[in-house]
């Protein structure tokens, strides 16, 4: 959630969850120096009154801080707290007070998540919604089947077995709204059966793990070793495992043969339930992608994917495949979740059209120059770093030299920058060895951006 404070004459747009709020008081109080609106000199407000300001935590304040004294904008002093340096760092823009949209914004955003919503096509999309619309009978615009509306089921049945080798027959599709939405039926579904953990990989999404917790699994890591993921210990350990097979995320890596199969195993003997999120299967670059796990056993894998990577993430249209005994009770969870039947119906239009293939298939070949470029530049400008996983998807592991991922986030800021590190997907339980690498989201930037923030990235790096 993103909040405006004003405090001591410095407008702050705090993105108030996670690692937001830490880099967004960092850019607004470097900015509110740079711009001259903070003068040399000026003290600024202990820690624990900030803090209480703005209602986080003093740490978090404190961090900040000292990060800024680091990069030389502000200095501590002995028993007159915290102020503004005497001498900034210079910087072009130093006499104009940049916009506060400005401010809060990076120049590049590279943290991963999102594909280039520039090249969403627009053209072929309303064309696909015209179509759509025109054909519809009247009752589709009705409540409707809980699944979703049966076009979209069927072209999604045809698309996912020729595509991901998904055993998918429409009666057993559920459309849901997005990933997300499709992981908070099947929590709640796994309570109702009186399940109640979710065992995740060592490194994932945060949010996942929350959306979980907020409906009351536990959501252990499952093990890990340096060849990758394992099944959870035994029917004790996990009701449900919930991992990336074909592109682990972040690590990027694909789940080795063996271990695809001792995860069906476990499923198998203890009535465990896997599910499978492939949310960028559309996407690798050096060979045919592995297909989904699903086609090892429909009747133990509840298949995931989603429009937010091969279209856009705004859409909220996903799709779970699952075994039959749990159609009944996935359409009881998803009463009032669905989304709307316009949009699956374009999209049930897009896909029979040919549009989608067409669509990621020049998708891919742009992700991957993108992906060739970084690789390519990192050799050659900065050869101490490694990129690690497969070539697939929109994102790449970053290998840096052991403890230097906190300052090289922090020389990304300073060049423009939005990047995550490795550790803010790291679960907190996981028992791993320390590693230090940035997860480049090399998707979202618009072309005309591309090289810029590839240059500025090779500038951070050590
Ligand atoms: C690992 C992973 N799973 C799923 C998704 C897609 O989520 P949703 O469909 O809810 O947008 C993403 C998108 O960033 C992702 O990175």
């Amino acid at each position: 959630m993103v909040e405006s404070w004003a405090t001591f004459g410095v407008d702050l747009h705090l993105d108030r969850s996670g690692p937001g709020l830490r880099r967004g008081l960092t850019e607004a109080l470097r900015e509110a120096v740079r711009g001259g609106r903070l003068a040399p000199g000026t003290r600024l407000p202990s820690t624990r009154s900030l803090a209480a300001d703005l209602g986080v935590a003093r740490n978090t304040v404190a961090e900040v801080y000292a990060d800024l004294i680091a990069e030389g904008w502000l200095a501590a002093r002995q028993g007159s707290g915290t102020r503004v340096a005497d001498r900034t760092p210079a910087t072009p823009e130093r006499r104009r007070a940049p916009h506060p949209r400005e401010r809060t914004r990076p120049a590049y955003d590279l943290v991963p998540g999102t594909p280039e919503l520039a090249s969403f096509p627009r053209t072929h999309w309303l064309r696909a919604a015209r179509r759509a619309l025109a054909a519809a009978p009247d009752q589709a615009l009705g409540y409707g089947d809980l699944r979703g509306r049966v076009e979209l089921r069927t072209a999604l049945a045809g698309y996912l077995s020729r595509a991901r080798g998904v055993h998918a027959d429409p009666d057993r599709i559920v459309v849901c709204a997005g990933f997300l939405g499709g992981l908070g039926v099947l929590a709640e579904l796994l309570r109702r059966r009186g399940g109640d953990t979710v065992a995740v990989e060592s490194y994932g999404l945060p949010h996942h793990r929350r959306l979980l917790e907020n409906a009351g699994c536990a959501t252990p890591p499952l093990p890990f070793d340096d060849r990758g993921t394992l099944p959870p210990g035994g029917r004790a350990a996990a009701d449900a495992v919930l991992l990336t097979p074909s592109h682990q995320f972040p690590l990027g890596l694909p789940l080795l043969p063996e271990r695809r199969t001792a995860l069906i195993e476990w499923a198998r003997r203890t009535g465990g339930l896997v599910l499978e999120d492939d949310y960028d299967g559309e996407f690798r670059y050096d060979r045919q992608p592995v297909g989904a796990l699903q086609g090892l056993d429909p009747d133990r894998v509840v298949y995931l994917g989603t429009a937010s990577k091969s279209l856009a993430p705004a859409l909220r249209l996903g799709w779970m495949v699952l075994p039959p005994a749990l159609v009944e009770e996935a359409m009881d969870a998803m009463a009032g979740r669905a989304p709307g039947v316009l949009d699956q119906l374009t999209l049930a239009a897009f896909l029979s059209s040919g549009d989608y293939d067409r669509h990621v298939r020049s998708a891919r070949l742009r992700y991957r120059r993108r992906r060739d470029a970084l690789v390519a530049a990192l050799a050659e400008r900065a050869p101490g770093v490694r990129v690690s996983g497969i070539a697939a998807g929109l994102h790449a592991v970053l290998e840096l030299p052991p403890g230097t991922e906190r300052q090289t986030i922090r020389a990304a800021a300073w060049h423009g920058l939005a990047v995550h590190g490795l550790s803010v997907f790291r679960h907190p339980e996981a028992a791993l060895p320390p590693r230090d690498a940035l997860v480049v989201g090399y998707g979202t930037p618009p072309d005309h951006a591309w090289a810029g923030a590839l240059d500025a990235l090779c500038r951070a790096l050590p």
